[in-house]
């Protein structure tokens, strides 16, 4: 099956974050929504048609998930990420976010130390502030663009009350694929200081051609025992309204402990339909997948060209992974505020500012791509009148 990800689909008036909060985050709802990363393509038809089959059942009433629903995620991994876990490591997760959290509560205590590497998708910050832990900053070396980690700097900042660390991998917002030899460093330094490795791989499906995803805990037997892995169905099939997500823990002692914190909250019930969702999307959505993916490598492409041939002064590396462009705009010499507003205000297009992401986001955005090509062309050539006309 073809599908047709050029489709423009009317978002506006359906409780959309992307759509329905433009006014509210933008100050008018008259800007290009390139923000929130959630897709405007249609949500693959298999997992609609699992989803339209189970609501048509006369009640919705409390769920179990059915063996299947592990089975499906087991096999993904397998054939997606060449990694083989035991069906019983798969913990569920109301989404990853709220994953984090219950991990925080359960393996730190007030006035632990936990580290971001920044740039880094905002919510890592308010989960550790929120629950009052300390943040420990551990900055991405930017090098033209490129990121890499500085595990220098991280050892030099680690000491008795580092705990945690919040890996984003594949990293949003930079968009790398983490290397193997990156990890394994990154696994030797929790080891030997005994830090807990909470590795949010949502974006794991999401990795472009001549780049391959590596779960941490597949490394090794130790980073297996030292880690937990929250993925979903969710940012892959574009189906993030249904919050349902997953942990991945192989050490017993700590699954029962995320277990409990996750039972203390009443959360393991998840709902039902995320629970179809993901079963279907993970039995039939491989298709689409490919398909989609392939279509936001041309839209990556497409933009990268844009510029190169409109507007070389604006540049992105190409991300390895995710749907997120990490767009520097430094040589336009406006402070952030001014870029926002510049950005809002005369090119009409909503984007993520980059200092949401951490200190070394000034002079960034963050596009997302995930959308039909004509409306990531109109959304160029708006910034492109702009800047010509800013830059004279
Ligand atoms: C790195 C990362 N983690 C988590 C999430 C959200 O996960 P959830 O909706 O399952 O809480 C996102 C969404 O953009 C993300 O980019």
């Amino acid at each position: 099956m073809i599908y047709n990800f050029d489709e423009l689909i009317d978002r506006s008036h359906s409780n959309s974050v992307k759509y329905d909060l433009r006014q509210h985050f933008f100050g008018t709802d008259q800007v290009i929504p390139l923000w929130v990363a959630d897709m405007d393509f249609a949500t693959p038809s298999c997992i609609r048609k699992a989803v339209i089959e189970r609501a048509e059942h006369e009640i919705y009433g409390y769920s179990i998930k059915p063996q299947g629903y592990f089975k499906s995620i087991k096999n993904w991994l397998k054939i997606r990420h060449n990694w083989q876990i035991p069906e019983n490591s798969i913990c569920f997760s109301p989404g990853v976010v709220p994953g984090l959290a219950v991990s925080i509560l359960a393996f730190t205590n007030p006035g632990d130390k936990i580290i971001v590497q920044t740039p880094v998708y905002f919510p890592f910050f308010t989960s550790i502030l929120d629950n009052e832990r300390e943040m420990i900053i551990n900055p991405l070396k930017e090098t033209e663009g490129y990121y890499q980690m500085d595990l220098d700097d991280l050892r030099s900042k680690i000491d008795s009350k580092t705990k945690m660390i919040l890996l984003s991998s594949p990293h949003n917002p930079v968009g790398r694929v983490w290397k193997k030899e990156e990890l394994e460093e990154l696994v030797q330094i929790c080891i030997e200081n005994k830090i807990l490795i909470i590795s949010d791989e949502i974006h794991a499906d999401l990795v472009y051609k001549s780049h391959q995803h590596l779960p941490i805990a597949s490394l090794s037997e130790e980073a297996k025992q030292q880690t937990i892995t929250f993925m979903a169905p969710t940012k892959t099939f574009n189906m993030a309204g249904l919050s349902t997500s997953f942990a991945i823990i192989e050490n017993q002692e700590i699954r029962d402990k995320y277990n409990y914190a996750l039972n203390a909250f009443h959360l393991n019930n998840g709902n039902l339909f995320g629970n179809v969702a993901t079963e279907a999307a993970y039995n039939l959505g491989a298709n689409w997948l490919d398909q989609m993916l392939d279509y936001t490598s041309r839209n990556i492409d497409f933009a990268q060209e844009y510029l190169a041939t409109n507007l070389p002064q604006i540049k992105f590396v190409k991300p390895e992974g995710t749907y997120l462009l990490w767009i520097n705009f430094k040589s336009l010499q406006l402070e952030d505020k001014a870029l926002t507003e510049f950005l809002i205000h005369k090119a009409r297009i909503g984007l993520n500012a980059g200092t949401v992401f951490g200190e070394n986001g000034s002079g960034f955005m963050r596009m997302n791509v995930a959308c039909p090509r004509s409306l990531l062309e109109k959304a160029l050539n708006q910034l492109n009148v702009v800047i010509k006309e800013l830059v004279g």
